[in-house]
């Protein structure tokens, strides 16, 4: 299944651009990235051909409007895009993800006119990547325990800290990151800032090895006496935890939409493997144990791209999307775990094997279930809104 059928398109209600857009994608992802993906996966090295070709088809500014160097599409056709990668080569995929949504969506968001117009156009283009620098080892799931500081003298800040498990840290052109700016306020002392690749005492610390993900850049980032002129402080100051969280909430919805595709990749690989391994004389798929898994895969890869899909959309229209960027990213990576474990079930001990993409697709999805916030801390997120929302509704 490497194309988009009529059906797809009237399923998911695509637009003729999203529609273009997938299906240009997945050709593009099928025939240039995957067949690149289990080497860089080995290698661990990162995935710079892959970028230049994503360069040339603009992908690297997809929901940015085109004043900035963006396409200026749609939250659902950035989605798309993500799925997609991620279905080829979910290393790529998070590459473009933790760009787009987490590195470069709060310049856009937050930035004051003479930032956007500084740093967009390059990140847009890809000339540069964005990273992302929230997580540090006292602030993971405590997002708010961040220690690294930046003090504040005349019209600079000084910045000592360190981030880690950070996503193009290592080759990024621009990251932005928090610092705690107000000693002893908790959450409304942190601030968020821009910094440059290249800024003195800045710099990426060690490569971490992973068990997936393999070929993306996951470093620390250290900041060794940093001196950053106040024009870096992104919005105002105090403001750096909301902003994270509120960029953390489109986050979530790619991550959904990486989670779809290594599901989709790993029901592909399944529905593949079924269809040509022969046993008892037939073909695996003829057995009602085998269909009956294929039955589950397909029925749960479906289900979490509508809510994938649906969350991207009512982005777009402006809704409180908080919750349902949550569940989306809760259901998704749930499923894209349990498909990519089917699919080395229904391989047997082939399944095992590096020879086959299945363990590979297994050791990605994990990754869905702890990035941008654990399964755990989108419980909590969707229970915290769900009860704000019914004390907001009399008679609830
Ligand atoms: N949008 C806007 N404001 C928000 C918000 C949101 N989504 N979430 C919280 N806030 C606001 C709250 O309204 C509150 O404001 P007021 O005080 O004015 O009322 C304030 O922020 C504090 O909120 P909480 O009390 O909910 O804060 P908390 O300390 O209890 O933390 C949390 C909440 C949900 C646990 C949060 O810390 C969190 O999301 N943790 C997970 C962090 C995470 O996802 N890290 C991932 C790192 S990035 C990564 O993984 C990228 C990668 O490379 C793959």
């Amino acid at each position: 299944m490497t194309t988009t059928t009529a059906r797809d398109v009237d399923f998911y209600e695509l637009t003729e651009e999203q529609a273009l857009l997938r299906g240009t994608l997945q050709e593009f992802a099928q025939a240039e990235i995957a067949p690149r993906a289990s080497k860089l996966d080995e290698t661990g090295e990162f995935p710079w051909e892959n970028i230049k070709k994503m360069r040339e088809l603009e992908l690297f500014g997809i929901p940015f409007p085109p004043e900035y160097g963006g396409s200026g599409l749609d939250t659902l056709s950035y989605a798309i895009a993500i799925e997609e990668i991620s279905r080829a080569c979910a290393s790529t995929g998070i590459t473009l993800a933790a760009h787009t949504s987490l590195g470069t969506w709060p310049i856009y968001r937050f930035g004051t006119e003479a930032q956007k117009k500084k740093y967009l156009p390059a990140l847009c283009s890809g000339e540069k990547l964005a990273a992302f620098g929230l997580t540090e080892p006292e602030a993971g799931s405590d997002a708010g325990g961040t220690k690294t500081r930046a003090v504040k003298s005349g019209n600079q800040y000084a910045v000592n800290g360190r981030k880690i498990y950070i996503t193009n840290g290592s080759v990024c052109g621009t990251a932005v990151f928090t610092a705690v700016t107000t000693a002893g306020a908790g959450i409304r002392g942190i601030s968020s800032f821009i910094i440059e690749k290249g800024t003195p005492g800045f710099s990426a610390g060690t490569k971490e090895r992973k068990l997936g993900h393999r070929a993306s850049d996951t470093v620390e980032l250290l900041f060794e006496n940093v001196t950053l002129p106040a024009e870096n402080l992104l919005g105002t100051e105090g403001e750096g935890f909301k902003q994270f969280m509120m960029t953390l909430d489109g986050g979530r919805i790619s991550i959904g939409a990486m989670s779809i595709g290594i599901a989709q990749a790993s029901l592909d690989a399944a529905l593949k493997y079924a269809r040509e391994r022969r046993q008892f004389g037939k073909a695996i798929a003829e057995f009602q144990a085998i269909q009956l898994l294929l039955a589950d895969m397909v029925t749960e890869v479906e289900s979490a791209r509508l809510l994938v899909y649906q969350t991207a959309r009512y982005k777009d229209r402006g809704g409180n999307f908080t919750r349902h960027a949550a569940m989306a990213k809760l259901k998704a990576s749930t499923i894209a775990m349990k498909c990519a474990n089917l699919a080395i079930q229904i391989h047997g001990g082939a399944g095992y094997m590096a020879d086959h993409p299945v363990e590979r697709y297994f050791r990605d999805a994990k990754l869905m279930e702890i990035g941008e916030g654990t399964s755990q801390i989108q419980m909590l997120v969707i229970a915290r809104e769900m009860l704000r929302e019914a004390a907001n509704r009399p008679g609830l």
